[in-house]
């Protein structure tokens, strides 16, 4: 072991999926039913920001998430550990460095600049930056989503930057379940993304038990993943690649809504969505109606938080439309407020 403190500190943002993930075929490996494709924001909006330090000096493994210690006992906090310490085992006969800290403990300390655990992918943004961090730590290079899927499944699309899939993979050990770039940020850079925090409490259901019972209960989702996704996954790379706005928009809403059509097809049902999500996804489709084309497309995870995707030249009508809707006096104690994200350009 090293004497003194080895130290790194990353940044990952969270990414917001387009072709959402929601179901696994394997529990443990964290292996999705369907693949999946997402748009990775920029470092500087929501992000999570995580040093890891290793020490001789360090008695055991110890994490703290904004500022709160955690168990490090967490099974999937374990495995990303566990992972990167056998690569590490692995590797060290080629990069002595990688070998270096197998010996010590390591502290983790992360921390969102947004709300954690409110359906705005708090823990793809946190197990990504986890992740990488440790990989820098220990001298691992070349792709570790493998590790990150299993810290939090849609982790392992936070990886990269820009546009990224999640294959199914078809190895039994899931390491070809990876993250790809499909396109960087800068192949479209007039995409933007708006997020409306409609609320930024804890969401009801956890999206690890919430998959758990959709698969068990609905026949949707199943054919969903074997029916739907496939032709969608591949429509969506195209409607990416040739920067097709109308077809990137229609999907990303299509997927949005069948996705949350399998909650309501879970026993009992999941109910992500509030009212106002729902007052969004009508004025949404009103304000295309009105303009004959696609110009705003919304998209929801585990949570009401909408999520819109439109151009650049559209980002003041669509905000001023939204402030005019959902005024901030009349959010009561459930805050509102607009952040607008970039595609990120520098990973
Ligand atoms: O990675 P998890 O277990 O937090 O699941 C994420 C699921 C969704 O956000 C709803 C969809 C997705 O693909 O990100």
């Amino acid at each position: 072991p090293v004497t003194g403190i080895s130290q790194v500190t990353c940044t990952a943002p969270v990414n917001i999926a387009v072709i959402k993930y929601w179901g696994k075929r394997d529990e443990q490996l964290v292996l999705p039913i369907n693949p999946s494709l997402s748009v990775t924001l920029s470092q500087d909006q929501l992000c999570a920001r995580t040093t890891v330090a290793a020490s001789a000096d360090f008695k055991r493994d110890r994490v703290w998430l904004n500022g709160q210690e955690q168990s490090v006992d967490a099974p999937r906090l374990q495995k990303c550990l566990g992972e990167i310490r056998r690569l590490a085992r692995k590797r060290k006969h080629k990069d002595e460095r990688a070998g270096d800290l197998l010996g010590s403990c390591v502290h983790v300390c992360s921390e969102n600049n947004f709300p954690t655990a409110a359906g705005l992918a708090s823990s793809a943004a946190g197990y990504a930056c986890l992740v990488q961090s440790l990989a820098k730590l220990f001298h691992i290079d070349g792709d570790v989503s493998h590790i990150a899927r299993q810290g939090s499944g849609s982790a392992c699309r936070s990886m990269y930057g820009g546009f990224v899939e999640w294959t199914m993979g078809r190895l039994e050990d899931g390491a070809d379940s990876v993250a790809k770039q499909v396109a960087p940020a800068e192949h479209w850079p007039e995409l933007r993304v708006l997020v409306a925090v409609v609320n930024a409490g804890k969401k009801a259901v956890g999206s690890t038990e919430g998959m758990q019972t959709t698969v068990k209960t609905s026949a949707l989702v199943k054919y969903r993943a074997e029916h739907v996704v496939p032709s969608r996954q591949e429509d969506m790379r195209q409607a990416i690649l040739e920067r097709d706005f109308q077809t990137f928009g229609e999907i990303t809403m299509k997927d949005s809504n069948q996705f949350h059509a399998t909650c309501l097809d879970t026993y009992p049902p999941i109910f992500y969505l509030n009212e106002t999500s729902k007052h969004i996804i009508h004025l949404v489709h009103r304000y295309n109606r009105h303009h004959g084309k696609i110009k705003a497309a919304y998209t929801f995870d585990a949570g009401p938080n909408a999520v819109l995707y439109l151009l650049q030249d559209d980002v003041p009508e669509v905000l001023a439309l939204l402030r005019h809707f959902f005024p901030p006096s009349s959010t009561n104690n459930s805050e509102r407020e607009f952040v607008q994200g970039l595609p990120d350009a520098n990973r």
